[in-house]
C-alpha cells in the first residue's frame, strides 16, 4: 500500500495507540470525581496538558483540549466574535480557509457580523498590504489558515504577527492544523492569541485536538455545562485521547527534528516526476512559502475520480481537494480563488506525505501515473 493522503489523516503511531489503550484501561476514572480513581485520571490529563504546552512553547493553562480542528476553529472564531462583539463586529479572514473556518464566518455574517475575506495571489498567499488596509477600528479578529490543506501554501505568519502587534485590540487566530510539525511557528513571538491543532493530522487518534488561548483571553463557550477546560468547553474530558495527543505530538516533533529535509526531498522528487508527464500541471509551489508535505496537480479536462480509482486499484491512495469536500463535485474553491481557472480547479489531485513516506513510494507513484495518465487522456480524446 502507498498512502499519500496524510493531509486528510495520518495513521496513528503504534505507541500512541498503546498509550490510548493503557490510559483507557488503567485510568478510566472521571477526572472530576473526588476519589482516587478520579484524581489519577486528572493527573494523566494534567501531565498530557503539560507535555502539549511545552511542545507548543506555551503555559499549561493556555491549552484547551478539544475534539479536533473543526471544534478548535469554531471555538476560536465564534468564541471571540460573540464574546467581544460589544467592541466591534468586523472580522478578517481569507478566501482560502478550510471549511471549518470558512463556514463559521458565513454563519457569523448571518448573525450580523461583517467579514472581510482577503484575496490570494496565484501562489495562494495573501498580501500584507491588503491586510493592513482591511484593519479597522471595529475589527476584533484576524483568523488565518497557516498551511493551506489543498495546496500547502504557507501564509507569512511572522510578518502578519508584526503587523498585528501594532493592533493590540485585534485578536489573532491561526489554523495551524496542517502546519504543526511540518512548518514551525513560534506562538509567543508572533503575537498569536489563539491557535488550533488536530491530533489525527500528526499520527494521533481522531477526535482529539487542542486550542491555544493566550492567558487572559475570554471566549464565549460553544458547549455549556460543567467547569472543565477553564469553562471554555464543558463535558467529561477525553483522557485517553489527550494522553494520545501528547504522545503523538512528542513523537512527531522528534521525527521532524531528525528528518527535517526528508519531506523537502520527497516533494522535489514528486514535482520533478509529475512535470515529466504530458497532460499534468503542477498547481502548488515549493520552497520557503510552501509546506513540504503537500503537492497539488491537475490533469485539465480529466475527472479526478477516474485517476483516483485507477490508482486505488493499485493500492496507491491520493485525494481530490480536501477530504471533507472531496465528495462535492464542484471545482476546488481554493484553486478558483488562486485564479487557476475552472479546468485546473475541477481536475485537481492532492498528494501528501508523512515523515514515514519513503522515496521508493514516490517513485512507484510516479511510475503508476506514467502508465495511467496516457490511458486517461486517450479516453478523453
Ligand atoms: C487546515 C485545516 N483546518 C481544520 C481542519 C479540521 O480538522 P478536523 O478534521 O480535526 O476537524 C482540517 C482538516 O482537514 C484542516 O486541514
Amino acid at each position: 500500500m502507498i498512502y499519500l493522503d496524510n493531509s486528510a489523516t495520518t495513521k496513528p503511531y503504534k505507541e500512541v495507540l498503546e498509550t490510548y489503550v493503557t490510559v483507557s484501561e488503567q485510568y478510566f476514572g472521571n477526572p472530576s470525581s473526588l476519589h482516587s480513581l478520579g484524581l489519577e485520571a486528572e493527573k494523566v490529563l494534567t501531565k498530557s496538558r503539560e507535555v502539549v504546552a511545552k511542545l507548543l512553547g506555551v503555559q499549561s493553562k493556555e491549552v484547551i483540549f478539544t475534539s479536533g480542528g473543526t471544534e478548535g476553529n469554531n471555538l476560536a472564531i465564534k468564541g471571540i466574535a460573540l464574546e467581544h462583539s460589544s467592541r466591534g463586529k468586523h472580522l478578517i479572514t481569507s478566501v482560502i480557509e478550510h471549511a471549518s473556518s470558512y463556514e463559521t464566518f458565513s454563519e457569523l455574517e448571518k448573525k450580523g457580523f461583517e467579514v472581510t475575506y482577503l484575496p490570494v495571489n496565484q501562489s495562494g498567499h495573501i498580501s500584507i498590504e491588503e491586510l493592513k488596509r482591511a484593519l479597522r477600528s471595529d475589527t476584533v479578529l484576524v483568523s488565518l489558515i497557516h498551511v493551506n490543506n489543498e495546496t500547502g501554501a504557507a501564509q507569512p505568519i511572522e510578518e502578519i504577527g508584526k503587523v498585528l502587534k501594532e493592533y493590540p485590540k485585534v485578536f489573532f487566530h491561526v489554523d495551524h492544523v496542517q502546519g504543526i510539525t511540518k512548518v514551525p511557528v513560534h506562538l509567543k513571538n508572533n503575537h498569536i492569541d489563539l491557535c488550533t491543532i488536530s491530533g489525527h493530522k500528526f499520527h494521533g487518534v481522531k477526535g482529539t485536538g487542542a486550542l491555544y488561548v493566550r492567558e487572559g483571553i475570554t471566549l464565549s463557550p460553544m458547549l455549556h455545562g460543567g467547569v472543565q477546560e477553564a469553562r471554555f468547553r464543558a463535558g467529561t474530558e477525553n483522557v485517553p485521547g489527550m494522553a494520545a495527543l501528547a504522545k503523538a505530538l512528542r513523537m512527531s516533533t522528534d521525527k521532524a527534528q531528525e528528518r527535517k529535509d526528508h519531506l523537502i526531498q520527497l516533494q522535489q522528487k514528486a514535482v520533478n516526476g509529475l512535470q515529466e508527464i504530458d497532460g499534468v500541471v503542477v498547481n502548488s509551489g515549493i520552497g520557503d512559502r510552501h509546506a513540504p508535505h503537500i503537492v497539488n496537480f491537475s490533469i485539465p479536462g480529466a475527472k479526478p475520480e477516474v485517476i483516483i480509482q485507477a490508482l486505488s486499484h493499485q493500492q496507491v491512495y491520493v485525494s481530490t481537494k480536501s477530504a471533507c469536500s472531496s465528495k462535492l463535485s464542484s471545482p476546488s474553491r481554493i484553486l478558483m480563488e488562486m485564479g487557476l481557472g475552472n479546468k485546473r480547479a475541477e481536475s485537481a489531485i492532492r498528494i501528501s506525505f508523512s515523515y514515514d513516506t519513503k522515496n521508493e513510494e514516490i517513485e512507484a507513484f510516479i511510475k503508476v501515473m506514467k502508465k495511467e495518465v496516457p490511458k486517461l487522456l486517450q479516453v478523453m480524446r
